[in-house]
Order: C-alpha cells, then structure tokens, then sequence
C-alpha cells in the first residue's frame, strides 16, 4: 500500500515492487540495493542538499565519460569498490598468477602488434624489453594467447590522455599474441607513478579527503586463452614509493617484479641500444575454467 508511508515502512515497500522480476539475481541485487541505501540515508540522517549534491555529482561523472575517459571506473575504483569485486570473485587456482583491477585506460581499439614490435608510438623515453611467457597449471607454454598490455609513459601519462600532442594516436599498448612456446615479447619505454585523474569528479573526493592520487608505477595486462580464465592484471617496480598507498588498492605483493637497469648494449632482442634501458620478464599462470 503505497500512501502515507513512514521512514520505517518505505524501505518494503519499494522492495516489493521488486517481486514481480522474474529474474530472481537481479530481484536479489534491487531488493538488497534498496535495502542498503535506505539504511545509508537513515543511519547518516542524509539531508536534502546531500542529495542534491550527490546527484548533482553523479551527474557530472556521467557528462565526462567519454569512450576514453571512464569516470564512473575511476569512481568505482577509488571507493575500492573495483577492487573488492575482484576479490569477491577470485576463482583463480594457487598457482595461478593474481587478478587485480582493469582501471580506466583500457582502450578496445588498440592496434595489434607482432611479438618484437616497438609499441611506444614514438613516445620519447627510456627503452624497456618487457618478455613474457604464458603457461598452464602444470607449466606447459600456452600458444595463441591474446595478450593486450598498456602503461604510461616516463612522465606517467597514457596516450589517451596526451590527444592534442599525439594528436590522438594510440601509443604504449597493442594486443599481442603468444608463439609457440608461450612467449610475447615487444619493446617500449619505461612507464612512471602517477596521480589517477584529479580534474573530474573523482578529485573532488580525493581532495576532500585529503587523499594521495598516487598509484605506483605498472604495466596493464589482459590475457584472453580458450579454455582458461582470462586474467586482468598488473605487473608493479620493486621498491616503488607508492607500493603501500596505492589510489585505488590495486597493489599486490605477489605482482612486484624487478625491472633491471642496463648500461648501452645488446638488448634482449638482440638490437644495439645506444643509450641507458631496462628489461623485466614476468611468467603469468592462467587457471583452467
Ligand atoms: C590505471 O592503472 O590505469 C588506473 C587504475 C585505476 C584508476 C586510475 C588509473
Ligand atoms: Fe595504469
């Protein structure tokens, strides 16, 4: 009966104009939604300018997302929320190497690059041979793996946030894929920490917090394999100062790898580099399923 209803008789109410969804997952998740933000605002006495403010804000974050500029991720993300999704559904086996978030700067329309290929699109910066090798449970070498890799640059900005000066060329990221022996490897500069993007929304409650924006420096990986659970995940610098106060709570122990400084030199692809550069290898275990 849905006349005269009273801060203790609406939350029900609204429920049960859920009972009807045949779909008895998105009737749990409307009816604990409702349940949960109804006590949100009773339990903080939410006041009407709250509100305003919050719709106000959700608003924004909705006008700035772009196909480039996922705001509501980064919202997601910030809140942890992200992060505890991942975890809340890490089936992975104990071997198998650790999900973490996919952030903001995933881009579908990546360029495809063949293993050994410069994917820095020009973008100057300290050279870096990153060689990866994809295996099973067992260790065996997994071919035909989709690969998709992303990161900043030195100065710990992504293409897609330099359009006007790449003048909107994708660079630092391609989709690759695994030969024979399980092996992707390609060339491109060494990534930095950066702030997660502040001039949105989302800035406003870093700043209101008083929070750092930092993440700690990473490299993006996506892999896709039939047969296997895709894994969404990240690889972090050994020692990098933000490891332990990560933005978004992405960072984990077991992805720290060492990039390892080289003097001019034969790189790993057997290339002469004539300037200072850094290589990193990682194996990644994928989980059947
Ligand atoms: C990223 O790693 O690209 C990222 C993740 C979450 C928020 C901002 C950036
Ligand atoms: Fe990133």
């Amino acid at each position: 009966m849905s006349i005269d209803l009273t801060e203790d008789t609406i939350t029900k109410e609204v429920q049960s104009t859920f009972e009807g969804c045949h779909d008895a997952r998105t009737r749990e998740l409307f009816v604990d939604l409702v349940r949960h933000l109804h006590d949100f605002a009773r339990e903080t006495r939410l006041t009407g300018d709250e509100w305003f403010t919050a719709m106000d804000f959700l608003e924004r974050v909705g006008k700035i997302t772009t196909a480039t500029r996922h705001e509501y991720v980064l919202l997601s993300d910030i809140l942890g929320l992200s992060v505890l999704v991942d975890l809340i559904n890490d089936h992975h086996g104990p071997h198998t190497t650790d999900s973490t978030l996919l952030g903001p700067f995933y881009v579908e329309g990546r360029p495809t690059a063949p293993n050994g290929a410069d994917i820095s699109g020009g973008v100057p910066g300290m050279p870096l041979f990153f060689t990866g090798r994809v295996v099973g449970q067992d260790g065996e070498p997994l071919s035909g793996v989709k690969v998709d890799t992303w990161h900043s640059d030195g100065d710990g900005h992504y293409d897609v946030q330099q359009e006007e000066k790449l003048h909107g060329r994708l660079a630092m990221r391609a989709l690759m894929t695994t030969d024979d022996d399980g092996r992707f490897w390609y060339r491109s500069i060494v990534p930095r920490y950066y702030p997660v993007p502040t001039d949105g929304p989302c800035g406003e409650i870093i700043r209101a917090a008083e929070r750092s924006p930092m993440r700690p420096e990473h490299i993006h990986f996506w892999l896709h394999a039939d047969g296997f659970q895709p894994l969404i995940t990240m690889l972090f610098r050994r020692d990098d100062p933000y490891l332990d106060q990560d933005a978004v709570f992405a960072a984990k122990r077991s992805l720290v790898a060492d990039f390892v400084q080289h003097e001019p030199g034969t790189a790993p692809d057997g290339t002469q580099v004539d300037e200072p550069f850094q290589t990193l290898g990682w194996t990644f275990t994928l989980s059947p399923g």
